[in-house]
């Protein structure tokens, strides 16, 4: 009996009944090691003619996984089975990389080697290099990134073939590596200083502070207190199940489309305010607020309904409770702003007293809509000395982990089938062609033309 067969057997099915037609039909219901069940709706089509409507996927599982846990009730994060917090606290970002990629955390000798082939595939072709020139230097990053990551669809030949698990393993390797070199190389091209080559014998993040931040006329001094932040920063990026942009890499790679595209498309999905792009946000509505005094104009712009201004760094589709990556997320600022000296940041002291009054805000409350991760890691990474337009390339730097993770679950799940959801139409009915002198000749354009 295989599982699928099994979970039909445990769960009584849910009948729909339609009550014009007197018909009847069971929709089995499947359940998971935790969370809610889903009704399997794959035969409702054929069994009735109907499709399902769910814009924006607000009820719909996508896929089966078993790297990610989330209850947005409880504030509940877990990977293979550890939370968060316990990971964020005590493992490192490489162990948390193995963890997603294999299942559970490595044996001693595991963390070594795993941390070995991650290093081996740090640095890039000379020739990706040449690509960042082809790039205005006041590019976005996340546009570098989606054109660079794109690129090495073009240069790793013999890590293509997905259907040998070697080959996919050493995509999700390459990924994994380059990606913080091509992150570090997207901030050293937007600045116009000279790339700087990764070091092997530094860890991963340390690497990735010294790619990012050293200049060939002095040396680049390791804070271990930030260097652990950063760690942390992407520990708590590194997965978040079947979001925005890690549904966009499965759906691109689902049609058995090259991995570094699909992460491609993951960065450019990833790169929208309403997801990844919300920590740049966050600091550009700080800025705006300026003093704490405005904060109430703020709050009243974003509860009008018939103002599109958001408090960003607020609300989750699916946490209805504090988002448990932006508790440590909070933490860590606090601990890198202590550091470097920068308690009394006015941005900080505007977040604070932003956070405590939506916290008490009706509004707020009743819409559970609590602080989410990006709300504190702007700030937090603002201290480093980040700009605002690198924070989402920091993101994609420890989502590319999850992505990869994700995206081999689904090359290796037997019910891999192509992405492709279906409409309900709401266009002309069938009408014949007429030619263009026979047509109506009023412009839809003149109001453009007018201008
Ligand atoms: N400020 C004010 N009102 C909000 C906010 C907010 N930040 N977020 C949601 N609401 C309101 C909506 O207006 C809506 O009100 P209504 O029911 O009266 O129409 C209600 O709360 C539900 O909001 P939806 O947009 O339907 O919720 P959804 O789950 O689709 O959106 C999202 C979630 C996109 C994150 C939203 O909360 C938002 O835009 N937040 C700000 C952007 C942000 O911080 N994004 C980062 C997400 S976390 C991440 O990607 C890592």
């Amino acid at each position: 009996m295989t599982d699928y067969e099994e979970n039909k057997s445990i769960n009584k099915p849910f009948t729909l009944f339609n009550n014009e037609t007197g018909q009847s039909i069971e929709i089995p219901i499947l359940s998971g090691t935790e969370g809610p069940n889903v009704l399997d709706i794959r035969s409702l089509y054929k069994e009735t003619g109907m499709f399902t409507y769910d814009p924006g996927f607000t009820s719909t599982a996508s896929c089966e996984s078993s790297i990610t846990y989330i209850d947005g009730n409880k504030g509940i994060l877990r990977h293979r089975g550890y939370d968060i917090n316990d990971l964020a606290t005590n493992s490192d970002f490489l162990e948390v990389c193995y963890l997603l990629l294999h299942g559970d955390l490595p044996s001693p000798t595991d963390k070594i080697k795993f941390e070995n082939v991650i290093s081996n595939h740090t640095m890039l072709h000379e020739q990706i290099m040449d690509l960042y020139t082809g790039f205005r230097r006041d590019a976005h990053p996340m546009a570098i990134m989606v054109g660079v990551v794109g690129a090495l669809s073009a240069f790793y030949h013999d890590s293509t073939d997905f259907s040998d698990i070697n080959q996919r393993m050493i995509a999700c390797h390459r990924l994994i590596g380059k990606i913080a070199t091509i992150g570090a190389m997207a901030y050293k091209y937007s600045v116009g200083q000279p790339f700087v080559h990764p070091r092997n014998e530094l860890s991963y993040v340390e690497n990735f502070l010294h790619m990012t931040f050293s200049v060939p006329t002095e040396k680049y001094r390791l804070n271990p207190i930030i260097s652990k932040a950063m760690d942390r920063f992407f520990i708590l990026h590194a997965d978040h199940e079947q979001n925005a942009s890690t549904s966009t890499v499965r759906l691109a790679g689902s049609s058995g489309a090259n991995p570094f595209a699909c992460i491609a498309a993951g960065i450019a999905s990833l790169w929208g305010p309403a997801h990844g792009g919300a920590n740049e946000a966050v600091i550009k509505m700080l800025e705006e607020i300026k003093d704490i005094k405005n904060i109430p104009e703020f709050l009243n712009k974003a509860k009008d309904k018939n103002d599109p201004f958001r408090l960003m760094g607020f609300g989750h589709r699916v946490y209805k409770n504090y988002d448990p990556r932006a508790n440590v997320m909070k933490k860590s600022a606090h601990l890198v702003l202590e550091e470097l000296n920068m308690l009394d940041d006015p941005l900080l002291k505007i977040a604070l007293e932003l956070e405590k009054i939506a916290l008490q805000d009706t509004y707020f409350i009743e819409k559970k809509l609590y602080p989410n991760v990006d709300f504190y890691s702007g700030i937090f990474l603002k201290s480093l000395g980040f700009p605002t337009s690198m924070f989402t390339v920091l993101f994609a730097i420890g989502r590319t982990v999850g992505w990869v993770s994700q995206w081999k679950e689904m090359i290796e799940d037997p019910i891999n089938k192509i992405g492709r959801p279906r409409q309900l139409y709401k266009g002309k009915n069938s009408r014949n062609y007429q030619n263009v002198d026979s047509r109506d000749k009023r412009s839809i354009f003149q109001w453009l033309w007018k201008k």
